[in-house]
């Protein structure tokens, strides 16, 4: 069994919506692990960090990616994932690649009323806080600059080769 190819990056980066175009062109099922969260909790992400706190949505965010690093997928995770110490462990089950895509551009595309961790700060706060963690997880780094195709392509290639010279 191959392993999972799990993308992290900020919120808005591109995760999700790469998360189906390498599904398609890998052959492989995908994963958005904050829509298994909602599933699992019946409620939305919203909802869960209103009556839980952060803390609670992390502890559920870290048991459930735990859980579904099953081999051969694709998963996308939520922004956060980085944040708790726990999961760099389990990431290395893994290919970890960052989607690193520049954040005038994340600025210009996110909807910060729909998101809970926008409430108190700013996202380039949030992503220069976090970039070390994200740099730390990582396996591959990927530029988000481009369009969709483009990124599913230098994703495709950069796990080939890690593949086949880095393990
Ligand atoms: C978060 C990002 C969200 C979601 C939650 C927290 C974060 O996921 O997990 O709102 O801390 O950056 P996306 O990165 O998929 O938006």
């Amino acid at each position: 069994m191959s392993k999972d190819i799990i993308l992290i990056g900020m919120m808005g980066c591109g995760k999700s919506t790469v998360a189906k175009t390498l599904s398609q062109a890998m052959k492989r099922p995908f994963l958005d692990l904050d829509l298994i969260i909602e599933e699992r909790l019946g409620k939305k992400i919203n909802d869960i960090f209103a009556q839980m706190g952060e803390e609670g949505f992390r502890k559920i965010e870290a048991e459930v990616f735990e859980k579904e690093l099953q081999g051969g997928r694709i998963i996308a995770t939520g922004g956060g994932i980085v944040t708790n110490p726990v999961n760099q462990k389990t990431a290395k089950r893994g290919i970890v690649v960052f989607i690193n895509r520049p954040i005038s551009e994340i600025e210009k595309d996110i909807v910060k009323e729909t998101r809970p961790m926008l409430k108190e700060k700013g996202v380039r706060e949030i992503y220069e806080k976090r970039y070390k963690l994200y740099k730390a997880f990582a396996d591959i780094e990927v530029i988000n600059d481009g369009s969709i195709e483009e990124l599913t392509q230098k994703i495709i290639k950069e796990v080939e080769s890690y593949e086949n010279y880095d393990n």
